[in-house]
């Protein structure tokens, strides 16, 4: 009796995954008919239904700095859309300006980040893991803190670039500029935004604040395969991530603390107007967020999602800069002459603004080396993207609920089609004429562009012309390696940025 009841609910379950199935493919069938949409490329796959293979070979090439590389191959083979399967899920590629503008702006509100879950332990609910509502909310909240009286403070990253120079040798010797990159951005955001550096580049004894800097280190690249592994994720565990979340975390809350008791001195806002900031009149990112909320853990989220966007982008920039610099001799020396114009002073917030060679130097590095290398997002509603469906790929395509869009900016940025048949040259003098849109977007584009854009161009600027005049001289490469890529949140280089400065 039991037996049979068992067989008949077995039975009834099965009816009913076969009728869902098949209303489900009439449902996206009308859909696509509607919107005259056709399929997208199929990318050859020898089994589809898991796509166990192609994370393998994504994951040998990651393993080997090549998946990038891999990505331009593979769109060169197949298309500038395709689709395919990995780790269980249908996921659409594409390297369309306009899909990429649909996805990010046109149709933003089809589709939601889909990195939350790999993040989350880090990072909580700030800005850079939430959507809707609550993604409104945290821009809305952090905006008003970008504006150009908050990022032009170049007293403060003179101090931290003063560290850097002090580092970096004078008479020739070999010196792997990428891993002061990082250190140098890790004090000033952190001086920045928690009001006290880590003080990474100096012979301290900020114990606490070197392993911070540690920690927030491993943290972010364990985040990475957590983002990788997809929704196998939920099978990995690392006690040491949950150990380092843990630490940063409280690392952060004592400067929350912080900020919300200074903030609790002041009895009016009047008062706390006329005394914008502690720490003589400097700008403290935390305290100024600490006037408009009083939730410890919001801000907490809030203020590492900024460390995170921040931190690694902009030594990623200053690190594919450099590579770039070091191999082209002639851009180098047309950079000297610009920075000549200063006579050897400091440059200033416009003046930073008014380098046009500079601006393209930097323009040209994100172009070929977007530090944002790759980017995806997940449909929270059926959706279309305008192309890369039919034989022609002219056709819109049709996205299921739930299924990942991603797209590489590598990719994009080196189509010849768009660029031209020099798109894997370093030439800065092509931004005298390029006008792009839609085709480079490194800071990304629409609702969620980049809030710190101006900061990081900022911050990358001052360094490249303070580095220029200290040192001057002659510009060497000491590595013979092309650029490979070094993936995390942000792409840098692989063999790091290994150079001598040489008088001359
Ligand atoms: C070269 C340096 C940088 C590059 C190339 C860059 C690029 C990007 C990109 C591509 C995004 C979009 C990510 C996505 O939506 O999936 C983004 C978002 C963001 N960036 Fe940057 N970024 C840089 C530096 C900075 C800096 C210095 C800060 C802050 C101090 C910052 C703050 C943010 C924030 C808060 C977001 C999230 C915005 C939102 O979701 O509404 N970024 N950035
Ligand atoms: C910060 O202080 C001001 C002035 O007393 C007060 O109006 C504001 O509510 C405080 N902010 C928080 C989050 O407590
Ligand atoms: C730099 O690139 C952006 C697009 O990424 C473009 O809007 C801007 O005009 C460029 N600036 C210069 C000076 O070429």
């Amino acid at each position: 009796m039991a037996q049979h009841t068992i067989i008949l609910l077995a039975a009834a379950g099965v009816v009913y995954l076969i009728l869902r199935n098949i209303c489900t493919r009439i449902y996206y069938a009308r859909l696509a008919h509607h919107h005259g949409c056709k399929p997208a490329r199929l990318l050859p796959q020898g089994e589809r239904v898991l796509g166990l293979s192609l994370f393998k070979e994504q994951m040998k090439a990651s393993m080997e700095a090549r998946l990038l590389p891999l990505m331009v191959q593979r769109h060169r083979d197949n298309g500038n859309t395709f689709k395919g399967s990995i780790m269980g899920r249908e996921f659409i590629t594409t390297i369309e300006p306009e899909n990429i503008k649909a996805v990010l702006s046109t149709n933003f509100k089809d589709y939601k980040l889909g990195r939350e879950d790999a993040l989350g332990p880090l990072l909580g609910r700030g800005i850079f893991t939430s959507d809707g509502a609550r993604w409104e909310h945290s821009r809305a909240l952090l905006r008003p803190s970008f504006t150009r009286d908050q990022i032009s403070d170049l007293d403060l990253l003179e101090t931290h670039v003063s560290h850097l120079l002090a580092l970096i040798p004078r008479d020739g010797a070999t010196v792997d500029l990428q891993p002061l990159f990082f250190r140098l951005t890790i004090d000033s955001a952190t001086h920045f935004l928690f009001g006290e550096s880590v003080g990474s580049l100096l012979d301290t004894d900020n114990k606490v604040g070197k392993a911070f800097a540690t920690q927030f280190n491993f943290a972010q690249s364990e985040v990475v395969k957590r983002h990788r592994l997809g929704p196998m994720r939920r099978f990995y565990r690392n006690k040491q991530f949950d150990e380092a979340c843990e630490f940063i975390r409280a690392y952060t809350g004592g400067f929350v603390d912080k900020a919300l008791a200074y903030n609790a001195t002041f009895k009016s806002i009047q008062d706390l107007e006329k005394n914008p900031t502690s720490e003589k009149e400097r700008y403290v990112f935390l305290q100024e967020l600490a006037k408009q909320t009083i939730d410890k853990n919001t801000l907490t989220d809030e203020i590492l999602s900024i460390l995170m966007a921040g931190r690694d982008t902009t030594a990623c920039l200053l690190s594919n800069t450099f590579h770039a610099l070091a191999r082209h001799p002639e851009v180098w020396m047309k950079l000297k002459g610009e920075v000549a114009h200063l006579d050897g002073r400091t440059p200033g917030y416009e003046e930073l603004r008014q380098m046009k060679y500079l601006k393209y130097i930097m323009n040209e590095s994100l172009r070929l080396y977007p530090v944002v290398a790759g980017n995806s997002r997940v449909a929270v509603r059926p959706t279309v993207l305008p192309v890369g469906g039919g034989a022609d790929g002219r056709s819109p395509v049709l996205v299921r609920l739930g299924q990942p869009v991603s797209f590489f900016a590598y990719a994009l940025h080196r189509r010849t089609d768009l660029f031209g048949p020099d798109a894997d040259e370093f030439k800065p003098e092509r931004w005298e004429t390029l006008r792009p849109g839609w085709t480079c977007t490194p800071f990304s584009g629409g609702p969620r562009v980049c809030l710190g854009q101006q900061f990081a161009l900022t911050e990358a600027g001052y360094t490249i012309v303070r580095i220029v005049q200290a040192v001057g001289g002659k510009l060497e490469s000491r590595d013979e390696h092309d650029w490979a890529e070094k993936m995390g949140l942000a792409t840098c280089s692989f063999y790091g940025v290994k150079v001598g400065f040489v008088e001359g």
